[in-house]
């Protein structure tokens, strides 16, 4: 068993700390928060993560699984550190390292024995390495401890299953004493042989750059193919899945739609273009990759200005808030890029996200009409946007809906439902690479 101290509590910090301590740990989670811990230590959920509160509680409940704001007790009673806080992007797409070095220097003054330090936030090839300089000059003179790079790869909706059973752990490390805690830490996942890479700090961290990079490229990869096929009166669903089965490529991230956002996707793409340029490489695939995205969302305005006219005075309801469905981060999400030019062309928007309402009420503050479910969102509407693929999104009463409407014009940004079905219905439909359906009279 091993004493963990997880600091951050936020969509990583949170699951990773509530599964190391499910792997048998001892885990200490501390957050600067006290608002969030408070939550936590009743047992409460800040964010919404699928069969994360039954974990917590139950770890909780168990003794393993402790929240506190006592950061000094924590690394003191810890024999590995774990630094899980934010790293956004400013605006030149440079990442904002504020919170990790805030972090770092509040542990080195609570160092006592020998400690295995963990970067499990996202930071910038060559972080790692520079944090340790910072820890050692706030460390007392005799402080004893090791860096490790564990970039973490849960995606938001399904993080605890992703935590519990990866694709890879990937760990950088250059001692032999971190290499055998981090062994130690991560027991569980390797008698399950989730295959693991040791590896350098920079090597780690370039991992995850590059893995988002390309993940990223993959889908503004097909949401370009998607604009191509509007252009050819080709069908982008076909090409996608002619494509994803050659085993080379893989269908995984060939969906084409409104291009990604969340926390994540764009912030280490700009970053990772950030970092090449400052070593004086021009990163041409990825700066495109980030070009291509930001075309979406306005797209997806112009097609359903394209059927009205004009937005000005039009009514235009939104389904899905959120930037992917089963969660309820609205960090880099289309739906706000979205709304801000429905509103800014003169539309009155009418919104619902099973989820994410609040979280938009509180975090975004754009003047909308917050709905109860989709029907009530589309009551009266002169267009309706489809922007997260939310399960309840995917099987509505299409008559009802339409019913409901002023004028049937629905415009998918996900690609979820099938054109001639929604011609059928009575819809003037558009999506993102299939054609237009040109039904729609009411
Ligand atoms: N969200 C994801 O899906 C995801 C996936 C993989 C990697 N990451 C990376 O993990 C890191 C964390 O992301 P997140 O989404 O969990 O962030 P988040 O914003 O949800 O949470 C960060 C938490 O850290 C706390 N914090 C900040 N400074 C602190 C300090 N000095 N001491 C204690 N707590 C502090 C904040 O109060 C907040 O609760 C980022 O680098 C991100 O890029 C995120």
């Amino acid at each position: 068993m091993i004493r963990i101290c997880m600091i951050g509590t936020g969509y990583v910090g949170l699951v990773s700390g509530s599964c190391l301590a499910d792997f048998g740990n001892t885990v200490r989670c501390v957050d600067i928060d006290t608002d969030r811990i408070d939550t936590l230590q009743k047992g409460g959920m800040p964010i919404f993560e699928p069969g994360l509160q039954d974990m917590v509680i139950r770890n909780i409940e168990s003794g393993r699984l402790i929240f506190t704001t006592n950061l000094k007790e924590s690394v003191e009673n810890s024999d590995v550190i774990f630094v899980a806080v934010g790293t956004p992007s400013f605006p030149d797409g440079s990442t904002d390292l504020s919170y990790v070095t805030e972090a770092s220097i509040s542990i080195a003054q609570h160092l006592n024995g020998y400690k295995v330090i963990v970067q499990k936030s996202t930071v910038p090839v060559g972080t790692t390495r520079s944090l340790e300089k910072i820890l050692r000059e706030h460390a007392p003179k005799d402080a004893h401890f090791d860096m490790v790079s564990n970039p973490e790869f849960l995606r938001e909706g399904s993080a605890v299953a992703d935590f519990l059973r990866p694709n890879r752990v990937v760990i950088g490390v250059e001692s032999d004493r971190a290499r055998e805690t981090m062994r130690e830490v991560y027991r569980p996942l390797y008698l399950i042989e989730t295959p693991n890479l040791m590896t350098t700090l920079e090597t780690a961290e370039l991992v995850k750059y590059a893995s988002n990079a390309y993940l990223a490229t993959k889908i503004s990869f097909i949401n370009e193919m998607a604009a191509i096929c509007e252009e050819v009166g080709a069908d982008i669903d076909d090409v996608a899945k002619g494509m994803g089965l050659d085993q080379r490529i893989g269908s995984k991230f060939l969906h084409a739609g409104i291009g990604f956002g969340g926390s994540c996707l764009p912030k280490d793409v700009a970053s990772l273009v950030h970092l090449a340029k400052t070593k004086g490489y021009d990163p041409g695939i990825i700066e495109a990759v980030l070009e291509i995205n930001r075309s979406l969302a306005p797209r997806a305005v112009d097609k359903v200005r394209n059927v009205l006219g004009t937005l000005s005075g039009k009514t235009i309801g939104v389904l899905g808030l959120a930037f992917k469905p089963n969660t309820d981060d609205l960090r880099e999400a289309p739906s706000i890029r979205i709304i801000t030019q429905l509103i800014k062309e003169g539309a009155d928007v009418r919104v619902f996200d099973p989820v994410a309402m609040d979280a938009f009420e509180s975090a975004v503050g754009l003047a909308v009409v917050r709905c109860k479910n989709a029907y009530d969102a589309a009551e009266n509407c002169d267009g309706l946007l489809l922007v997260t693929e939310w399960n309840e999104f995917r099987e509505m009463d299409l008559t009802r809906l339409h019913k409901v409407m002023r004028k049937p014009v629905f415009i998918d940004c996900r690609n979820v439902y099938k054109p001639e079905r929604m011609k059928e219905v009575g819809f003037r439909y558009d999506s993102f690479g299939r054609g237009v359906e040109q039904g729609g009279s009411k």
